[in-house]
C-alpha cells in the first residue's frame, strides 16, 4: 500500500469510524476536505475519510505560519494525510477531535462545484459522481448496502440456493409495455424485467432460490417510484400457496428491517429518520384483500376504478392508514401478469399479493402462486398475446413434475427509499436511471 509519507516516524493509520479507539494517541489519518472554517490563530478543518466525519484542530502557533497559510487555504475536497492526537470532546460533533501536528497536502482542489449550500436536484443529479461523498448520500447508501447485506443474510440462513436469472432474455415477463429492446446477434432480445421465471427452473431444481440482479423496465413516466433500472431480490420457494408467500414475505421484511435498524442506526440519525416507526415493524401483517382495500379507499375518499389496478394515490392513502405493510391479495386477474394463478373460488382473482409499505410508501413487493397447470399457462400466454415458442421451455416446468410453487419480488430502492423516510427513490441507488436520466 503508498502511504503518504509526512516523516519516518509516522503514528499508526486510522479510520475516522474507529477513531475512539485512540483517545490520547496520535494517528495518522487519510482523506479529503469536507470543510474548514478559521479565524487568523485557529483553523478547524473537517476531515472525512470514506468512514465518517471529523472535526480537527489547528494552531498557528503549533503548525508554523507557512504550514498554517496552506492549510487554510486548501479547498474543499483536497485530498491530505493529516497527523494528530485524538480527544474526546464533547462539543466536536461525533465526540471527538483531532489537533493536527502536521500535514501532507495531495491535492489542493480548487473549485469544487458543490459548495456546502444549497442546490437544486437537476444539479446535483448532474454532479452524482462527486455529490456520494456527501453526509446525506453517504448514509443512504451505506443503509442500500446493509440493506443487500440483511436481505442475503435471510435467504443464505435459510437454505435457500443463490441461482442467477440473465439478464439477456427473450421473454416479456411483466408485460410487453416496459420492455427495453436491443439486438442480439440479428435477434431481437430484451433487457430482464424479472428473474422470477427463471427461479421458477431453478425452485423446481433445488426446492428454494433466490436472485438479486439488475432489471430493467422502460417505465415512460418520471416519478418518485420509478427508475428504468432497478435491483430486485426474488425468491422462489416449490410447495408454496399464498399464505406460504405471505408468510415468508412477513418473515423477510420484519428479519431485515430490524438488522438495517440495528446497524444501521447511526446512518438513520443522520437522516433524522423516526426510528420508532420502523421499530413498529412487528408481525402480523394486515391481510386484506383487493375488494376490501377498494371498500376502505372508496371510505377514504379515493375510489378505485371498478376492476382496475392501484395507481400511487390509492397505496399512498391507503398506506397512510397502518403503521406497518399491508398486504392486499387477491387482485382482478385482468390487471395482474399472465404467470399469476387464479384463484379456485373466483377466477376473476388471482392468488397474488402486494405488500404496501406504511407512512405512504406504497408497493414494495409483488409476487404470489405461480400458475402450476400447463393447459391453463398455455391458455394464459396466448391471452395475454405472448409468443408461446419462448415460453416452451417455461413450459416444460409444467410438463415436469409440476407443483404448487410462489414466491416474490422486493425492489430494494423502494425499500432503501422506506427506510431512511426520503421521498424519491433515485437517491437510493449509486447512479441512478430515469427517463430523462443516463448521465453520469
Ligand atoms: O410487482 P413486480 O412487477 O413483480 C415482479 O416483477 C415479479 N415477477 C416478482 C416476483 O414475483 N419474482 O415488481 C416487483 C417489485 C415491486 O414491488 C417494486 O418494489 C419493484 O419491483 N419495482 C420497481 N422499483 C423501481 N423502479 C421500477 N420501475 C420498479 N418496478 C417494479
Ligand atoms: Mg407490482
Amino acid at each position: 500500500m503508498t502511504l503518504q509519507r509526512i516523516a519516518a516516524d509516522q503514528p499508526p493509520l486510522a479510520t475516522i469510524a474507529s477513531i475512539g479507539d485512540h483517545v490520547g494517541q496520535e494517528v495518522t489519518l487519510r482523506g479529503w476536505l469536507y470543510n474548514l472554517r478559521s479565524s487568523g490563530k485557529i483553523a478547524f478543518p473537517q476531515l472525512r475519510d470514506g468512514t465518517g466525519i471529523i472535526q480537527c484542530v489547528a494552531f498557528k502557533k503549533a503548525l508554523g505560519a507557512e504550514a498554517f497559510d496552506v492549510l487554510t487555504h486548501l479547498g474543499q475536497e483536497s485530498s491530505l494525510v493529516v497527523v494528530g492526537e485524538v480527544r474526546a470532546d464533547d462539543r466536536a460533533p461525533g465526540g471527538y477531535e483531532l489537533k493536527i501536528s502536521r500535514f501532507h497536502v495531495i491535492q489542493d482542489a480548487k473549485g469544487y462545484p458543490i459548495a456546502p449550500k444549497e442546490h437544486g436536484p437537476a444539479f446535483l443529479h448532474d454532479h452524482r459522481h462527486l455529490w456520494v461523498r456527501s453526509r446525506r448520500q453517504q448514509a443512504i447508501l451505506r443503509l442500500r448496502h446493509l440493506s443487500v447485506q440483511a436481505i442475503r443474510h435471510y435467504f443464505d440462513s435459510r437454505g435457500y440456493v443463490l441461482f442467477d436469472s440473465p439478464i439477456f432474455t427473450p421473454n416479456a415477463c411483466e408485460g410487453t409495455s416496459t420492455l427495453f429492446e436491443t439486438e442480439y446477434f440479428g435477434r431481437p432480445a430484451y433487457l430482464t424485467q424479472s428473474g422470477q421465471l427463471y427461479q421458477e427452473a431453478g425452485a423446481m431444481a433445488f426446492g428454494r432460490t433466490y436472485c438479486f440482479g439488475p432489471t430493467f423496465r422502460a417505465e415512460k413516466s418520471g416519478t418518485r417510484r420509478h427508475l428504468t433500472e432497478f435491483w430486485m431480490v426474488e425468491p422462489e420457494i416449490a410447495f408454496a400457496d399464498l399464505d406460504d408467500i405471505m408468510d415468508i414475505a412477513e418473515d423477510f421484511l420484519v428479519e431485515i428491517v430490524a438488522f438495517v435498524v440495528d446497524k444501521g442506526r447511526r446512518h438513520l440519525e443522520t437522516l433524522e429518520r423516526d426510528v420508532s416507526r420502523l421499530e413498529n415493524i412487528v408481525k402480523p401483517f394486515p391481510r386484506i384483500t383487493y375488494d376490501e382495500a377498494c371498500a376502505q379507499l372508496a371510505g377514504l375518499g379515493v375510489p378505485v376504478e371498478p376492476e382496475d389496478d392501484f395507481g400511487s394515490p390509492h397505496e399512498t392513502r391507503l398506506t397512510q392508514e397502518y403503521d406497518r405493510p399491508v398486504m392486499v391479495h387477491r387482485y382482478p386477474t385482468a390487471v395482474k401478469a399472465f404467470y399469476m394463478k387464479e384463484d379456485p373460488a373466483n377466477p376473476a382473482r388471482v392468488l397474488g399479493v402486494d405488500v404496501l409499505a406504511p407512512e405512504g410508501y406504497g408497493e414494495i413487493i409483488g409476487g404470489g402462486a405461480r400458475e402450476d397447470d400447463l393447459d391453463v399457462l398455455i391458455r394464459k400466454i396466448a391471452e395475454h398475446r405472448l409468443p408461446q415458442e419462448y415460453f416452451e421451455w417455461f413450459l416444460d416446468l409444467r410438463r415436469y413434475g409440476t407443483v404448487p410453487h410462489g414466491g416474490f419480488g422486493m425492489g430494494l430502492e423502494r425499500f432503501v427509499a422506506w427506510i431512511c423516510g426520503i421521498p424519491h427513490i433515485r437517491e437510493t441507488i449509486p447512479f441512478p436511471r430515469t427517463i430523462d436520466r443516463l448521465t453520469p
